[in-house]
């Protein structure tokens, strides 16, 4: 073997020879190791043996279709770049290789130049590519926009500036951060994560800054704070747009004088932490509103960097649905499962208001409830419907969950209130309050009305 320039090695198959030897001849110039399968069955064969890192394939060839080896392909290995070529492309063979998660349709007589310029973008999302650049390694992409923002978060990781992250919810604001802290200097040193919005007024400034024992009612104990948690290390304001006035005017002295005094402490110490800071919200507008103050927003947007919502960017989806259903087999010990190819398209045009959280809700779901191995349209469309994009508020959840738990109570006590009341651990009036409160008929659960159940219980 020679040591080649380039490390990668390449599987080109194409039931033409002379495209076979034209390609071979173009990428081994380039410094590729070039592997030939002249028929999609030798390619799969190949793929086992050799191990490409990147597969060109032709569209039409004899038994097995480029689309069809594309397909097995990525069952077996959802994140191996495959480049599609055709003789005579139909738009609509375009439009499904790229929902299929092909990186690249190109079109016949193709140039030398144009080929090595599709290879390298391609290979530049291959796994080992994305390991080499440590925020690459962290975040899965593969469209322009996503390239661009993560050479500029590459560019930034090295100094301590200040980077604001916005974005929608789900989008990965915060798997950003984390990978920024990564690539950075601070990466021993701890991330320190918190959500400004998730904790009352009062308590936050305590909880960034941190109070002396006696502060106010309850602090029975010292609390070091979270800018001294984070100490050498990045703190992630996550939720900013949700910081309260008050508490934005502290901050942006701590930000200014580079040091903390806790709450109800008489001395001040230096601090030496990054911030990086995000939010949902639209900051210019919540700034026009009077809700966040303008010298903190420019103090903290130093380098903004946005999330595109899946919906923007959806050229990411074959390639973050095929690995985190890779991650979900890793987990479980079964069969790697794939999604059929209708069923990615649907994935691909479905809206996502929960952007990447939904859809790794989705995609963990289709994996546990699909009972083959290829994941159904049918089944997608069920996982979409089911699951919830925005998260219930605790209080809907609880109420939910009452109600829920009131209704299976009825169920098992035929409607018999005493016994149901004992059940559930209340008296009979503080259990009417409840199904009163729920609405809930205790005659429907009684048994004449459900003959049956009634049966089935007496049994
Ligand atoms: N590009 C990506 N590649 C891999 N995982 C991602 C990507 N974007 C988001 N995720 C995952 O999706 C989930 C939501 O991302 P998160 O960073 O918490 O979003 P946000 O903070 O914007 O709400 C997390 O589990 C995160 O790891
Ligand atoms: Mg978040």
């Amino acid at each position: 073997m020679t040591t080649k320039s380039n490390p990668y090695r390449i599987l080109v198959v194409d039931d033409d020879k002379d495209i076979l030897l034209l390609l071979s001849k173009w990428l081994t110039d380039d410094g590729f190791d070039v592997v030939i399968a002249a028929s999609g069955e030798e390619a799969l064969d190949r793929l086992n043996i050799d191990e490409p890192r990147l597969v060109i394939t032709d569209l039409f060839m004899g038994e097995m279709s480029g689309m069809d080896l594309l397909a097995r392909i990525h069952a077996e290995n959802p994140l191996l770049p495959v480049i599609m070529l055709s003789g005579n492309a139909q738009i609509p063979d375009a439009v499904k290789a790229t929902h299929m998660g092909s990186s690249a349709f190109l079109t016949k007589p193709v140039k030398q130049a144009e080929i090595l310029d599709q290879v390298k973008r391609a290979l530049r999302i291959s796994p080992e590519r994305q390991q080499q650049n440590p925020i690459a390694s962290e975040i899965i992409y593969k469209s322009k926009p996503m390239e661009e923002l993560i050479e500029l978060a590459q560019m930034v990781a090295d100094s301590d500036i200040t980077v604001f992250i916005s974005g929608a919810t789900g989008t990965g604001k915060e798997i950003l951060a984390k990978a920024i802290h990564k690539a950075s200097p601070r990466r021993d040193h701890p991330f320190v994560a918190v959500n400004c919005g998730a904790i009352p007024e009062q308590l936050l400034e305590s909880e960034l800054f941190g109070h002396e024992k006696g502060a106010f009612t309850g602090a029975n104990q010292k609390h070091e704070g979270l800018f001294k948690s984070a100490d050498k290390g990045t703190l992630f304001l996550d939720e900013i747009g949700d910081m309260p006035l008050s508490l934005q005017v502290k901050l942006l002295r701590v930000l200014q004088d580079l040091e903390v005094r806790p709450v109800g402490s008489t001395r001040s110490y230096p601090i030496d932490v990054r911030i990086i800071s995000a939010t949902h919200r639209d900051l210019d507008a919540v700034v026009k509103e009077g809700e966040f103050r303008e010298d903190l927003y420019y103090r903290l947007k130093v380098v903004p960097l946005h999330m595109l919502s899946l919906a923007e960017r959806r050229e990411d989806i074959p390639l973050l649905a095929g690995h985190f259903l890779q991650k979900h087999h890793n987990i479980g010990s079964k069969k790697q499962k794939h999604f059929s190819p209708d069923a990615m398209d649907y994935m691909i045009q479905a809206p996502w208001p929960g952007n990447v959280r939904q859809l790794i809700n989705v995609v963990d779901l289709c994996a546990t409830l699909s009972r083959t191995e290829t994941i159904t349209l049918n089944l997608v469309q069920h996982a979409l419907q089911d699951e919830p994009c925005n998260l219930q508020t605790l209080k809907d959840a609880k109420q939910e969950f009452e109600r829920n738990y009131l209704i299976s109570v009825l169920k098992i006590t035929n409607g018999h209130v005493a016994n149901a009341a004992k059940i559930a651990g209340k008296n009979r009036t503080e259990f009417y309050k409840l199904l009163g409160q729920h609405n809930i008929d205790t005659a429907d659960f009684r048994s004449e009305k459900n003959p049956l159940t009634s049966k089935n219980l007496n049994v």
